[in-house]
C-alpha cells in the first residue's frame, strides 16, 4: 500500500536503548531516467529510474549514546578525520528528520564515514552517504521500536534518504530502483522510491556493466541543488518533465524485453538532455569538458563500427559512464585500454556494475 508522510513519523519507543552502533555499507546508483527539477519539500517534479551500483560505495557507522547533559555532541569523521564543515550537511540531514524519528535528539551522535572512490573524483558521494546514514538511523529505529517489517524499513530509509538527496532514495534498493509517482508503477511515490520488480527486469541487465571514465577530478562547479532549482526558471522546463516520464513508459518496456539498442538510444538521449538544459537555462553552465565530448564521439565510432553495445550517461558532472552487457566486457575494456584511457585524469577509471543494494556490516 502506499504510504503518505504521517505513515513514516515514529509510533514508539518499546524497548529502550542506551548506547548502540551500526554499520552500513551503501551504493551509489547511475540514473537512466534522470531527476532534474523538484517541487515542495524535495520532492521531484518527474520519475527518474536507476541501476545501483557495487563498487562505488560509502561505509559508514553511527554510533549513538544517549546524553543527559543539556548539550547535543554531534561529529563526523571522513577517513578517520573529523570534518566539521562536511559534517554540517550530515547534521542538518539529521535535524530535517527529527520530525519523523524524535529519538535523534536524545543521542550524542558519532559518525564514521569513507567512500571507496576517491573523494574528489567527481562522482557524488550524496547518495551513497545519505542512504547509508539514514539505513544506520533506521537501525536504531528497529531496535527501539522492535516492531519493523522488512518493508517498511527500506521504504522508510528510502524517505529519509530522500530529505537528504534526492537521487539517495534509489540507493536503498538492489539492481533496478524508480522513485516518484508514475502511471506506469502503481506503487510509485514522490515520498520514496521501490525497487523495479527483479521479474520485470530481462537477465541481460541484471549483469550491466557501468565503467565511469573520471574525466575531471575536481569538485562539481554548479551543485545538483542549485541545478535543480534553475529548472524552474527555464523556457523547456514542462516540455522535459513531460519526455522524462514518457521515457520511465518507454524504459519500462525497454527493461522488460531486453532491447539493449533502444536502451542505450534512450539513455543517451537523457544523458544530453540533462546536459543541454543546463547549457541552455536562464544561468546557463556546461559541465562537460572537452574530453567528454572526445569521449561520447569515439563511443558513438565505435559502436558503428564494430557492432559492439556501447552506450553512454552522463550525471550532473564531466565523467562518462560506459554503459554496456557483461558479454560485450573484454571488447570493451580493451577499447577503454587503448583508445579512452587517454582522455582520463590520471588515467583512472572504476569498473562497476548492477549491485546488490546496501549491507549492514554491524552488528
Ligand atoms: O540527488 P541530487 O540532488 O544530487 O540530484 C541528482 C541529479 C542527477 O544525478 C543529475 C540525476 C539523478 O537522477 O541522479
Amino acid at each position: 500500500m502506499m504510504k503518505e508522510t504521517a505513515d513514516f513519523i515514529f509510533r514508539g519507543i518499546n524497548s529502550p536503548v542506551e548506547k548502540a552502533e551500526y554499520t552500513w555499507q551503501s551504493p551509489s546508483n547511475i540514473a537512466l531516467v534522470k531527476y532534474w527539477g523538484k517541487k515542495g519539500d524535495q520532492l521531484p517534479a518527474n520519475a527518474s529510474l536507476s541501476f545501483t551500483l557495487s563498487q562505488c560505495v560509502t561505509t559508514t557507522t553511527v554510533k549513538f549514546e544517549k546524553r543527559d547533559t543539556d548539550r547535543q555532541n554531534l561529529q563526523l569523521f571522513l577517513d578517520g578525520k573529523e570534518q566539521k564543515a562536511f559534517g554540517q550537511k550530515a547534521f542538518s540531514f539529521l535535524d530535517k528528520i527529527r520530525g519523523f524519528q524524535p529519538f535523534l535528539q536524545d543521542y550524542h551522535i558519532q559518525i564514521h564515514t569513507k567512500n571507496s572512490f576517491p573523494h574528489s573524483s567527481g562522482i557524488a558521494s550524496s547518495a551513497s552517504g545519505m542512504s547509508a546514514l539514514a539505513l544506520c538511523c533506521m537501525s536504531l529505529e528497529k531496535e527501539l521500536n522492535g516492531n519493523v517489517n522488512s518493508d517498511f524499513f527500506y521504504e522508510k530509509a528510502s524517505f529519509l534518504a530522500r530529505i537528504g538527496s534526492g537521487s539517495a532514495s534509489r540507493s536503498v534498493y538492489p539492481k533496478f530502483a524508480m522513485w516518484g509517482q508514475h502511471h506506469e508503477y502503481a506503487n510509485g511515490s514522490d515520498l520514496y522510491a521501490i525497487q523495479v520488480p527483479e521479474k520485470e527486469v530481462h537477465k541481460d541487465f541484471h549483469t550491466f556493466r557501468d565503467t565511469i571514465l573520471l574525466i575531471d577530478q575536481g569538485k562539481k562547479s554548479v551543485s545538483s541543488t542549485a541545478g535543480h532549482s534553475l529548472l524552474d526558471k527555464h523556457p523547456f522546463r514542462d516540455e522535459r518533465y513531460r519526455t522524462a516520464n514518457n521515457n520511465i513508459t518507454e524504459l519500462k518496456h525497454i527493461l522488460e524485453k531486453g532491447d539493449i539498442e533502444a536502451f542505450g538510444n534512450l539513455v543517451e538521449q537523457e544523458a544530453l538532455m540533462l546536459h543541454a538544459l543546463m547549457m541552455s537555462g536562464p544561468e546557463s553552465f556546461i559541465l562537460m569538458k572537452p574530453n567528454t565530448l572526445a569521449v561520447i564521439e569515439k563511443v558513438r565510432n565505435w559502436r558503428t563500427e564494430t557492432g559492439t553495445p556501447l552506450f553512454f550517461t552522463l550525471d550532473a558532472g564531466a565523467n562518462v559512464h560506459l554503459l554496456y552487457p557483461e558479454s560485450a566486457e573484454p571488447k570493451v575494456l580493451e577499447f577503454i585500454q587503448n583508445e579512452l584511457i587517454v582522455y582520463c585524469e590520471d588515467k583512472n577509471y572504476i569498473c562497476d556494475n548492477v549491485g546488490e543494494g546496501p549491507q549492514q556490516l554491524k552488528p
